[in-house]
């Protein structure tokens, strides 16, 4: 079969990573999770004391260090500067600044650079806010993942219950409506469905059931 390129998108905890990983796994693609690359470089400007305003200052940290992945049979390792990050750039402290990083349009230049990069032979699931509308616009599929913001907080809750990490579900879901909020309003690629996008709401839906109906539409247009 033709290797395709499929890009999903959607907002935060819509499932986008576990069936982008699903996915990929079982077609033998590359997984590119392109949230991963804009979290470690906010953990860069935490770590270099860069204002998460200052877009040149940005841009610098994306000249100057190396954001590289591995991927291993279990999950998608982050390093930078050759340095693992992968628990690092899950921390609350990059979570909430990472839409300030996300929005300064030389900085998703940069990172949209990289990204196509990974794409351009495609055989590569790809997941994030823009891919089917600024990375990958020529995706044979492209998926638009949403849920109801009450599952996507009970998903995240649950998720951090496993982890072991205590947190309080509405400040949870207040922190995922403003990181939407952010997300889909910014002036440069913001988090939209792409017009040749196909739609799946979740909502009351398990990972299982969203895998299939996207393999569905996969052969459809395979
Ligand atoms: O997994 P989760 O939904 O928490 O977020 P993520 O995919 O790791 O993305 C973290 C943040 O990076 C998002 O909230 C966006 O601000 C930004 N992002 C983006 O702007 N464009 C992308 N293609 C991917 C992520
Ligand atoms: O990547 P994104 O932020 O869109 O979401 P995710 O990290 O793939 O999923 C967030 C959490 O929701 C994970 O713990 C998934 O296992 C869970 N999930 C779920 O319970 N049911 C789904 N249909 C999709 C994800």
């Amino acid at each position: 079969m033709k290797k395709i390129s499929i890009a999903i998108d959607g907002p935060a905890s819509s499932g986008k990573s576990t069936v982008a990983k699903i996915l990929a796994k079982k077609l033998n693609y590359i997984y590119c999770d392109t949230g991963a690359m804009y979290r470690a470089l906010t953990y860069l400007a935490i770590k270099k004391g860069i204002d998460f305003e200052n877009e040149q200052g940005l841009v610098d940290l994306c000249l100057n260090h190396t954001i590289s992945f591995k991927q291993t049979e279990k999950e998608q390792l982050v390093f930078v500067d050759g340095s693992e990050v992968t628990e690092e750039i899950r921390q609350p402290n990059v979570t909430n600044a990472v839409s300030i990083v996300a929005k300064h349009g030389a900085v998703r230049q940069k990172m949209v650079e990289l990204q196509q990069e990974i794409g351009r032979l495609g055989g590569v699931v790809m997941d994030g806010r823009d891919i089917g509308t600024a990375v990958l616009p020529d995706a044979e599929v492209k998926i638009f993942l949403v849920a109801s913001v009450e599952e996507r907080a009970e998903r995240r809750y649950k998720e951090n219950q496993e982890k072991g990490i205590t947190t309080d579900f509405d400040t949870l879901k207040k922190e995922i409506e403003h990181r939407d909020h952010l997300d889909s309003t910014r002036a440069v690629s913001p988090l939209k469905q792409a017009v040749d996008a196909v739609k799946i709401d979740t909502t009351g839906m398990n990972i299982e059931e969203v895998v299939k109906e996207i393999e569905e539409i996969i052969i459809a247009k395979s």
